[in-house]
């Protein structure tokens, strides 16, 4: 059996990230966004973005990876609300992403790296936070809702790599509510070191 663990992120693991991140896109946005569009994405480019992510030390921002007996497979990040929409709704906190290799979803990762960011956002201060998700991600929004989030009434798209794509912001009023339902997901599906 593998063994799965969860910790922060560090310099080292952004290359890591950023392939995951990238083939997380393919295997998920597959048929919401053009192939050509997908096939283009530049790892380097990435790379670079992540090294300046990880390594920027702002407050208030973490990422956190999990690894498969010591190999990235999947990673998440949260940082201080800024969304000129979401702020004065009363959001202060925000998921800004979460990508789990399509072969090690549905066993608890997600909800552990949720619990991870959730924990990390209210020792930083933030009471509530949300999230932004593609109207038409069923998988990622039927996540969200079991977590206890429920859409906020706000709409917008997602302008990326060319592509125009309808999203919608999910919050939690009270962020012990999702480190509480992460937390116990995530000890249920699968017992994470
Ligand atoms: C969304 C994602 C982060 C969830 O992580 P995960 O490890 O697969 O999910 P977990 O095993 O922790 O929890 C799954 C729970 O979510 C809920 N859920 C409801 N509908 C679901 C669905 N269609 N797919 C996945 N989870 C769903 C269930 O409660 C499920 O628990 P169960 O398996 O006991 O029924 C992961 O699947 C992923 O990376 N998907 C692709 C990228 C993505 O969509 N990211 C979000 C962008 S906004």
């Amino acid at each position: 059996m593998p063994e799965y663990c969860l910790r922060p992120a560090a310099v080292r693991d952004a290359r890591s990230i950023a392939e995951i991140n990238v083939m997380a896109w393919r295997e998920t946005y597959a048929g919401l966004m053009p192939a050509e569009a997908l096939a283009a994405i530049d790892l380097n480019a990435w790379t670079r973005r992540w090294l300046e992510r990880i390594g920027s030390g702002e407050s208030g921002q973490a990422v956190f990876v999990a690894l498969e007996d010591g190999v990235p497979v999947g990673f998440a990040r949260c940082t201080r609300q800024t969304n000129p929409k979401l702020v004065p709704l009363g959001f202060n906190g925000e998921i800004a992403s979460i990508y789990l290799l399509r072969r090690v979803q549905r066993q608890g990762l997600g909800k552990g790296l949720m619990a991870r960011l959730a924990e990390y956002l209210m020792s930083v201060g933030c009471a509530s936070a949300a999230v932004w998700v593609l109207r038409d991600a069923a998988k990622a929004r039927g996540f969200y809702e079991a977590l206890g989030a429920a859409p906020v009434g706000v709409e917008g798209v997602w302008e990326v790599e060319g592509v125009v794509l309808p999203d919608l912001a999910y919050g939690w009023r009270d962020l012990r509510i999702l480190a509480e339902a992460a937390v116990a997901g995530a000890r249920k599906a699968s017992p994470i070191g």
